[in-house]
């Protein structure tokens, strides 16, 4: 049964610095909502109410945002402005919440195993929140259909130009049917030269419980880091792995360009 998903949520946020200091980049806002509640609210379509926070030091605000504020729900009480904590409340009941610390960083896929305690033996999703999906059917509900076809890991894909490849891990596999591709190769990151398709990962996956003993003995890949994208490329070599290219539009909400994109897309998304 898949209903956990897991929210890689250390990291620093140093490209929005001074914003970032004091506050978690995963609360800053598009229009009104923090970038993680869109995440929590995809996640909730799909399914996967019981949410794993991988946190870090700095990121109590998190916590907060996902409990019951009774100072604050007392002082709006029976004013216009009550309903504008509805949906945030209805997620709490709808969801558990639960939380570890990555101590160091070392990397996605390092901190994807320190959620492990959190999934246990079971399949799970994982929602980089800085990606912000929108328009239509969530990109995790069109995946967790996938997934009950397949049963296999699963990463959401785009085509992205190709002087970008350096951002993304990339695939490299066969078009099975339309938009889903049977995944041969992964690599973290390459130059342009290296990559062999344009086809990136974005920040949503399905991944069986086995991720886990690849990502124990997992080398440092890219950047030193533990990568998630060469311990899917090892578990493809033992089974089946897909690439999906989802529906929807994506908007890279770790760099300040695409933040203020989807601020103005929403704002007049909300308008019209
Ligand atoms: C991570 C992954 C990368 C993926 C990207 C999607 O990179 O390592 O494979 O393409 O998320 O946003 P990061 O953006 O954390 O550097």
């Amino acid at each position: 049964m898949l209903t956990k998903c897991l929210f890689p949520a250390a990291g620093y946020g140093t490209r929005f610095l001074p914003a970032t200091k004091a506050m978690p980049k995963e609360m800053l806002p598009i229009v009104n909502k923090p970038l993680i509640q869109y995440g929590v609210e995809e996640a909730i379509e799909a399914g996967l109410t019981d949410i794993g926070v991988i946190s870090g030091r700095g990121k109590r605000a998190i916590e907060d945002h996902f409990d019951i504020s009774y100072e604050l729900e007392h002082q709006i009480a029976g004013t216009s402005k009550e309903s504008l904590l509805e949906d945030i409340r209805k997620i709490i009941e709808q969801c558990t919440f639960s939380y570890t610390r990555q101590i160091n960083m070392n990397g996605l896929g390092h901190a994807i195993l320190t959620g492990e305690r959190l999934v246990g033996d079971n399949p799970f999703g994982v929602l980089l929140a800085d990606d912000f999906c929108t328009n239509g059917t969530g990109v995790l509900k069109q995946m967790v259909d996938l997934f009950s076809e397949y049963q296999c890991s699963i990463v959401a894909i785009e085509e992205v130009p190709e002087e970008e490849t350096h951002k993304y891990g990339i695939i490299e596999g066969k078009e099975m049917e339309d938009g889903l591709f049977k995944i041969s190769n992964m690599v973290e990151k390459p130059d342009p030269a290296d990559a062999p398709t344009n086809l990136a990962i974005i920040g949503r996956y399905i991944l069986t419980p086995d991720i886990f003993d690849i990502l124990r003995t997992q080398e440092p890949g890219a950047n030193g880091e533990v990568q998630i994208t060469d311990a899917i490329n090892q578990q493809g070599k033992k089974r089946m792995v897909l690439g999906y290219k989802f529906h929807g539009r994506r908007f890279d909400c770790g760099s300040i360009d695409g933040f203020v994109q989807a601020t103005n897309y929403v704002y007049e998304t909300m308008k019209s």
